[in-house]
């Protein structure tokens, strides 16, 4: 088989970029190693920003988005028992996020491909990229229990943080810079009206805790746990009590309770491998960095990779100028490390370390408070959640 762009992953960086190259008129195959039912409802990020909005609205993928997505213009910080809201629209010239669940963006890309889309191939598994620096990458992969490949001009590595194009740039090039976190979050899936109208970070001396929501009948909440921890250990009960415990707030307000439909319990890293690109295979989303999810920047980091390069494939195809391709790494890094340390900043800022001295739980309220109670921090707080510019 042989295409121009051959695209590894059938995730939110995979499917998009393969919609935007077909919008572009650049033919692509994109390669998925497991089964459409389970990319389809694999439970991750719930919060779109403004730019990922756009992007998906461009490229036909918005109408489901704009009907059962919910459009939210602010988020409550919870701290020593007060709650402050960061109003965004009025911080940022207009910025407001979206909620709408990774599951549904993905199912709705998936539909656009193969309604009018090039190959998208399910349990297709890429095992290697081999001539990376050649003028035609081959990648090798298996299905059905074949061995076969896919001859392309490009590859992109959209295959998340356990794939395998990050393979191909050699041991003596590649950068990896990482840091892991020692505490894990708890998420669950409860088939209850939120209790908030937007999403709620909470601070306590008992750890962070999450409200978020799916729907206006389903709510996405996590809490903070040391890491190793099984879901087994928290029964429903536990779970609403700690909970209720962390988002306590002095003044009336009230914790819904329903039925947990799934836990699981997610730990969390930052890492960053540079550069993002080696010759003609480039890395897009979770397979060239990895964030904690406090800031909500996984799914959107994703999404402004491949935006950024498939603007730089469709220039060097109509104008034969590969400048753009060439400043691909350079241009993406930028915003991604800005977006790392902002989700570094909120991960240490909101949870408690193992041990932590009232030293620093001090620092973490004064840190707080100041974005509560000045425009400048919280105006800061708000362009980097509502996400910056797509270089
Ligand atoms: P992925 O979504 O990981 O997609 C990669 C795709 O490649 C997968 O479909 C995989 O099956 C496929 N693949 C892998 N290897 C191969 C191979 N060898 N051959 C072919 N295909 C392959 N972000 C947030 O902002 N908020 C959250 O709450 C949040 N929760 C998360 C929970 C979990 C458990 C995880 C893992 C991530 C979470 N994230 C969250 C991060 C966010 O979901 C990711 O940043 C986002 O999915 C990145 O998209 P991607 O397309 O780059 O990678
Ligand atoms: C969700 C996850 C996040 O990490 C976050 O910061 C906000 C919302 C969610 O899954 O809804």
């Amino acid at each position: 088989m042989r295409t121009t762009v051959g695209i590894i992953g059938g995730g939110p960086a995979g499917l998009l970029l393969a919609r935007l190259l077909r919008l572009a008129g650049v033919d692509s195959v994109v390669l998925e190693a497991r089964d459409r039912a389970y990319v389809e409802q694999r439970q991750r990020a719930g919060i779109l920003e403004q730019a990922t909005v756009d992007a998906l609205r461009a490229c036909g993928a918005g109408e489901r988005m704009d009907r059962q997505g919910l459009v939210h213009d602010g988020v409550e910080l919870r701290f020593d028992r007060r709650a402050h809201r960061i109003d965004f629209p009025s911080l940022t010239g207009g910025r407001r996020v979206m909620v709408y669940a990774q599951t549904e963006v993905v199912k709705d890309l998936i539909a656009l491909q193969l309604d009018c889309g090039g190959p998208l191939l399910f349990e297709a598994r890429a095992t290697v990229v081999e001539g990376a620096d050649t003028a035609t990458p081959v990648i090798r992969f298996t299905q059905e229990g074949r061995e076969r490949t896919l001859e392309c001009d490009y590859v992109v590595g959209c295959d998340g943080f356990h794939g395998v194009a990050r393979d191909a740039i050699p041991a003596g090039v590649r950068q990896t810079f990482e840091r892991v976190y020692p505490y894990s979050w708890l998420g669950i899936l409860a088939d209850v009206a939120p209790s908030c109208d937007e999403l709620i970070y909470a601070h306590s001396p008992r750890g962070f805790a999450l409200h978020s929501m799916r729907s206006p009948l389903v709510s996405r909440l996590y809490l903070q746990v040391p890491n190793g921890e099984d879901p087994a250990d928290w029964p429903d009960g536990r779970i609403w009590d700690e909970l209720d415990a962390r988002f306590a707030i002095d003044g009336d307000w009230k914790l819904d309770r329903g039925p947990i439909t799934a836990k699981s319990v997610l730990p969390m890293r930052s890492s960053v491998t540079e550069p993002m690109r080696y010759g003609r295979v480039l890395l897009a989303g979770d397979a060239a960095h990895i964030v904690p999810p406090a800031g909500a920047k996984g799914l959107n980091l994703a999404a402004a990779d491949v935006i950024v390069l498939a603007r730089a494939l469709a220039a060097l195809r109509d104008t034969g100028s590969a400048e753009l391709l060439d400043d691909y790494s350079r241009t993406c890094l930028r915003r991604v490390w800005r977006a790392e340390h902002f989700s570094y900043f909120l991960t240490t800022t909101l949870h408690n370390e193992p041990g932590q001295s009232p030293f620093a739980t001090r620092l973490q309220t004064a840190q707080l408070d100041r974005i509560a109670g000045s425009k400048a921090a919280a105006t800061d707080f708000a362009e980097n959640y509502t996400g910056l510019p797509i270089g």
